[in-house]
């Protein structure tokens, strides 16, 4: 083996659990079994290195300049990867020494030029608790609490990790606590990162305080632990103190409205798609402000102090176009600042990352000036002062960097008068050479005399073959060419000294001065994130204001009752998608006057059910992040969680039948509603026989409405039409169903609740607008009147009578005929009747059977 390969085997050793990007000049390779996975993960050729020897090893490389695309496909698979650098210059003789500087993993991949947002859990499970530790790696956020084992589940589910620390010995229970996560990324970690005397110590080491109880945490909670545990990991992966992160929040009890995992995917709230909230949501300018619009619509608030304070900025800023504008204008300058710090805290950083920073901070001052003009506005103002750092940033980083440090240029002219006179030196190299020539020239008399310079030989003159021998005294030989002799002098020698150090003290000055900006930087971390967030959260409020103007949308009053009532409300998505057919507007009609807590919903299909439910838990989201709402006026007492279960998605990737799942969603519902949630159940039962269906969904509406101090509001959409009698028996229960037309050409859906329940299914109706051909429809028919008459029981009986059995001869013969009936001989020419008649004739022949 090579030394340079021993070397890698080396790295590999200490780092078994990660792909080994190895630098090796302007590539990463990797080797053996590393490079077989890379290639088929990242579609790159494997090729082989040593190709001629009997051993041949298995060879894969990444241009070092776009390893950032390849990192984030190996990431988002679930691959951990560790950065091999080269760590002194090669000299093309000795082997270069190399160390691995970082680790790249899911929950801290940072990518500069993408929203992708590396968010780590730590969780420790004890007896019947769980402690987490949240940990936002983009923003520094970090927040912590311990909570009864269901709490802090959903907790964790809401957070969509990317990767989950684990105490060792605990991924088992993790798996069965957490099936919503079981595809997310986990690591193990020593038990003593998580106990908490030690955790509490170290980070209050780290922030330099005596207790964490200043924060709200207990220092002896095991939180403490899993938050230190969180820490550790990123700065351990990052190589890094991780000083961008300044404090944990603790997590209250009752801070956030839940929604688990299976809820945002249900409701499509943050997906890419352009049916989610999110995609209706966000006018955000920035990316922090699209990041945070983000976090808002997965956790929202369950403070109504708090909810108020986000709606009274939303309102005025929904209510003045011109302070959108201008506020709009500025913000769009702002860049992902909180991203840029967390990179450079993390030795990510480059040189844009500081540009991003300066240009961001410029924006500062305005911003703060237009939001001090505002009373609610005002309130978001953090208490930092960053004029100081935005002044040396400006002075210091020029106005356009180059990618990497090494190529020079990032500091800006006029900062360093060091720096400046080495670069006008090396900028007037060319016309002090041309100043040169022209001297020597007069000097020595010959005019084809020419001074240059070269990259491998340095500076010289050089003077045609005919000439050379006229050369003056002082001219040292340097070179014989073809046609010509090449000189240098003592003079040209002492410039080419100058110029070759100019680029080397360049450099050296450039390094010495980003060290220093480096370091002021760090010095006001926590200041650039205060500021950060300030802007993020000015960016998500006026996005919430626009769309809240130009939607229409209304202020929701929010209180501690159980009422629902919300007038003319439209589901946010659907309304946008549908373009130029308006919405239909319904009501939710749910208080505690009237006493009503469940909703039974029928009607027709294709009629509305799912958008009407959809709509009241989207609707229930957007109150409690503060954001107005598509309706005309709403009264909403909080809500503490929202749970759907919501028709069939593919689960067979996960191992269960869909009717499993669809039970064990319900299961978890009946076992954590309180009396404050919001639970959506669209067509529970269906999965499974009729009997079965109706008599799970019967007993559930009965679990629900029965818990007399926690009755939840409920909306049910079903097809089973035996529970209408549920609202005659138990209170609280009303009959809702989706308003329909009939006409001779069939029904007409108008999309509008009506009190009542529905009078029966129409699945027939919808079947022919679908296009199923008509004879099937007349078999429906004529089964659907058997059913109703006979009684469901006896249709055994009424699948055996084979009489009026269906058969796939009717439906081919009903198509001749019905094309034959459509025809219209009078307008046919005699050429498409004559072609009309030899398709009847084929299509018959093939109906009877005929060879
Ligand atoms: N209020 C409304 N205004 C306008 N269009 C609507 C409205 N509600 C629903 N729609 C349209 O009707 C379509 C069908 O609605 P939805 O899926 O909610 O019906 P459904 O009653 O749940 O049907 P199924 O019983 O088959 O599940 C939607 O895709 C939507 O485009
Ligand atoms: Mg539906």
């Amino acid at each position: 083996m090579t030394p340079m390969l021993e070397q890698y085997v080396h790295w590999k050793d200490k780092y078994p659990d990660c792909l080994l990007f190895f630098r090796m000049g302007d590539f990463y390779e990797m080797f053996f079994e590393d490079a077989k996975t890379a290639s088929a993960v990242l579609d790159i050729t494997l090729t082989s290195r040593s190709k001629d020897s009997e051993n041949q090893i298995p060879m894969a490389g990444v241009p070092f300049h776009s390893v950032d695309s390849y990192l984030g496909r190996l990431v988002a698979a679930g691959y951990r990867v560790a950065i091999c650098e080269q760590i002194t210059e090669p000299d093309g003789r000795t082997l270069v020494e190399r160390s691995v500087t970082r680790i790249v993993t899911p929950g801290t991949w940072l990518p500069e030029n993408s929203d992708g947002d590396g968010k780590i859990a730590a969780c420790l499970f004890e007896g019947k608790n769980l402690s987490v530790a949240l940990l936002d790696s983009a923003s520094g956020a970090l927040r912590a609490g311990t909570f009864a084992l269901e709490g802090g589940v959903s907790i964790l589910s809401a957070f969509a990790p990317n990767e989950v620390l684990l105490r060792r010995g605990q991924l088992e229970q993790f798996r069965k606590s957490c099936p919503s996560l079981t595809s997310c990324n986990t690591v193990e970690r020593d038990k003593g990162d998580f106990s908490p005397p030690q955790a509490s110590s170290w980070l209050c080491r780290k922030w330099n305080i005596s207790s964490l109880s200043a924060m709200g945490l207990d220092d002896r909670d095991a939180a403490a632990g899993a938050a230190a545990t969180a820490v550790k990991y990123l700065e351990e992966t990052q190589f890094s103190k991780a000083s961008h992160i300044t404090a944990v929040t603790p997590i209250l009890p009752r801070e956030n409205l839940i929604l688990d995992q299976n809820t945002q995917a249900n409701l499509e709230l943050i997906d890419q798609s352009t049916t989610s909230l999110f995609w209706v949501l966000n006018r955000c300018r920035t990316p922090m402000g699209k990041r945070m619009l983000k976090n808002w619509i997965t956790s929202p608030l369950q403070d109504i102090a708090a909810i108020e304070a986000r709606q009274d900025i939303v309102e005025r800023l929904a209510g003045d176009p011109r302070l959108r504008a201008r506020l709009g204008e500025l913000l769009a300058g702002c860049r992902d600042m909180g991203k840029s710090l967390s990179r450079i805290t993390l030795n990510m950083g480059s040189p844009s990352d500081m540009l991003v920073i300066k240009e961001t901070l410029n924006f500062v001052p305005e911003i703060r000036a237009l939001a001090a003009e505002d009373e609610a506005l005002a309130t978001l103002i953090p208490d930092c002062d960053t004029t100081e750092l935005a002044a040396l940033l400006m002075a210091a980083v020029a106005d356009s960097v180059p990618r990497f440090l090494r190529d020079g240029g990032v500091i800006k002219g006029g900062f360093d008068a060091e720096l400046d006179s080495w670069r006008s030196k090396a900028e007037n190299s060319s016309s002090w050479l041309a100043a040169f020539e022209e001297a020597e020239r007069a000097r020595s008399g010959i005019k084809n005399l020419k001074a240059g310079v070269n990259k491998v030989f340095g500076y010289y003159i050089e003077i045609p073959k005919g000439n050379a021998g006229r050369a003056p005294m002082n001219y040292i030989r340097k070179q014989t060419l073809v046609n010509a002799e090449r000189f240098i002098t003592d003079e040209l020698k002492a410039f080419e000294r100058e110029m070759f150090s100019a680029e080397s003290e360049m450099l050296a000055i450039e390094e010495r001065i980003y060290a220093g900006l480096v370091e002021a930087v760090l010095a006001q971390a926590a200041a650039i994130q205060r500021t950060a967030n300030f802007i993020a959260e000015l960016d998500t409020l006026l996005s919430l204001g626009a769309v809240a103007a130009e939607q229409g949308y209304c202020r929701p009053q929010m209180d501690m009752s159980k009422d629902f009532v919300v007038k003319n409300a439209r589901h946010p998505v659907v309304e946008v998608t549908l373009g130029k057919n308006p919405f239909t507007p319904n009501d939710f009609n749910f208080s505690d006057e009237n006493g009503r807590r469940i909703a039974i919903i029928t009607g027709p299909n294709m009629a509305g059910k799912s958008t009407y439910l959809r709509m009241a838990a989207l609707i229930a989201v957007m109150a409690h992040m503060g954001s107005f709402i598509p309706a005309e006026s709403a009264k909403i007492g909080l809500i503490d969680r929202v749970f759907t279960r919501i028709g069939a998605r593919d689960e067979l990737a996960r191992g269960q039948s869909t009717f499993m799942v669809e039970m064990v969603e319900t299961a978890n519902i009946l076992r954590h509603a309180t009396d404050r949630s919001l639970i959506i159940l669209d067509e529970v039962g269906r999965g499974t026989s009729t009997y079965d269906g109706l008599s799970i969904a019967w007993s559930v509406v009965e679990f629900l409405q029965g818990q007399e101090h926690a009755r939840p509001r409920v909306f049910f959409a079903t097809h089973y039409h035996e529970l209408t009698q549920l609202a005659e028996l138990l209170p609280g229960i009303v009959n809702l169903s989706m308003g329909v037309e009939e006409s001779d050409r069939g029904v007409v859906f108008l999309h509008k609740i009506v009190e009542a329940p529905s009078d029966r299914s129409y699945g027939i109706e919808v079947a022919r607008l679908a296009g199923v051909p008509a004879a099937v429809l007349r078999r429906s028919e004529e089964l659907l009147a058997t059913f109703e008459e006979r009684g469901a029981e006896k249709n055994e009986e009424v699948k055996s009578s084979q009489q009026n059995q269906l058969t796939l001869f009717d439906v081919r013969q009903e198509a001749v005929l019905e094309e034959l009936a459509a025809c219209d001989p009078n307008n046919m020419t005699p050429m498409a009747a004559l072609e009309l008649v030899c398709r009847l004739r084929e299509e018959s022949r093939k109906v009877l059977g005929f060879k």
